[in-house]
């Protein structure tokens, strides 16, 4: 039997992931690679989309890299690729945007909240096409799933749509992908404001747990997370938002059930339960940021992972372009 396709990106606009791309995605990227034909791209075109520093784009694609592959993306399991080294993303992305109507683009969330942020003088026509490029990598690979973050879950139903409205228009062209979205953790919230996602374009960075941070930064920071009123260690997302948050965390990365947590923690104080919560995320993280840090030594390596990667990618993503343009009528 053929093993089921999986897609997913992730954008290099930082100098480290946090861990809401971590627990939201790239573990379940890892998991999935065992019995799926896996493909994980760096989306360094969809990173244009705000404003951008060439010297720093280039560090952050490498260090994206280094952080999938320190996280256990295997190369030898998964196709690891950056995506403008296969140009048929911008091929499909285009006849993506003439599929997708002005009003329906507009509708999208994300590109309402960050449009609203930055006004339309500054926002970039690219932020709003966003989502059809997105749809475009997705399509390209015929994938069953993408597993991501629950803020991308109405990105994945315009795809969905888009991928009907193509098929019922110009002949079956397009499987229809589903969103791997978990219930536990597709939604990581900052630690410092336990309401809003966590998130890089958020506040101070003081709610933010990085994968690159040193471990004594990040103990630090957990350790002064905000809590709750009240001394119970309980999960109450509505009442206690924040302990809720670390209960998810300590959960994901120990493998814990939360009531075994709550079980383990009845008694004790917060002060307690974040020094814990501490302890499990600093040494979780502690030897993938040193494996990152060694894999960036060696550029060269990095880069001929990626390259191969593109190869596998573009042959698979040939075929869709092919089929798109002869369904749609284009000379070949
Ligand atoms: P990006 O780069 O913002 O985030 C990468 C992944 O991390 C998830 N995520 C979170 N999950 C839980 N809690 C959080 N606080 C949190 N913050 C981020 C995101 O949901 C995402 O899965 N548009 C995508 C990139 C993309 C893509 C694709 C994804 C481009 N093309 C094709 C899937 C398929 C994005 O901006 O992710």
């Amino acid at each position: 039997m053929t093993r089921k396709r999986v897609l997913s990106g992730i954008q290099p606009t930082s100098d480290s992931f946090h861990l809401g791309n971590y627990l939201g995605a790239v573990k379940q990227w890892v998991e999935l690679q065992e019995e799926h034909d896996a493909f994980y791209c760096i989306v360094d075109l969809h990173a244009l989309t705000v404003e951008t520093d060439p010297t720093l784009l280039r560090k952050r694609t490498l260090v994206s890299a280094a952080q999938l592959l320190a996280l256990g993306i295997s190369p030898e399991k998964s196709t690891l690729f950056v995506q403008s080294h296969v140009p048929a993303h911008n091929q499909l992305g285009w006849i993506m945007e003439c599929l997708t109507g002005f009003g329906e683009a507009s509708r999208m969330t994300q590109f309402k909240d960050k449009s609203q942020k930055s006004g339309t003088d500054t926002t970039r026509v690219g932020l709003f096409t966003y989502p059809m490029l997105m749809s475009a990598d997705i399509l390209l690979y015929q994938a069953h799933y993408v597993p991501v973050g629950e803020d991308q879950r109405q990105h994945i139903e315009l795809t969905r749509d888009l991928a009907e409205r193509f098929n019922t228009k110009y002949g079956q062209t397009f499987r229809i992908p589903e969103g791997y979205i978990l219930k536990e953790g597709a939604k990581i919230y900052d630690i410092q404001e336990p309401t809003s996602k966590m998130s890089k374009s958020s506040g101070s960075g003081s709610g933010l747990i990085e994968i690159m941070d040193t471990p004594e930064a990040n103990a630090k920071k957990i350790k002064s997370a905000v809590t709750d009123t009240g001394r119970e260690v309980k999960f109450d997302l509505a009442q206690k938002p924040g302990i809720s948050n670390l209960l998810t965390i300590h959960s994901a990365l120990s493998g814990k059930s939360v009531s075994e947590l709550e079980a383990e923690f009845e008694g004790k104080g917060y002060g307690d339960f974040k020094s814990a919560v501490a302890e499990v995320v600093v040494e979780y993280l502690r030897p993938i940021r040193a494996r990152a840090l060694e894999l960036l030594e060696d550029e060269k390596h990095l880069i001929d992972i990626l390259h191969d990667g593109a190869q596998k990618a573009k042959e698979v993503a040939a075929l869709t372009i092919s089929d798109t343009y002869k369904n749609l009528g284009m000379v070949l």
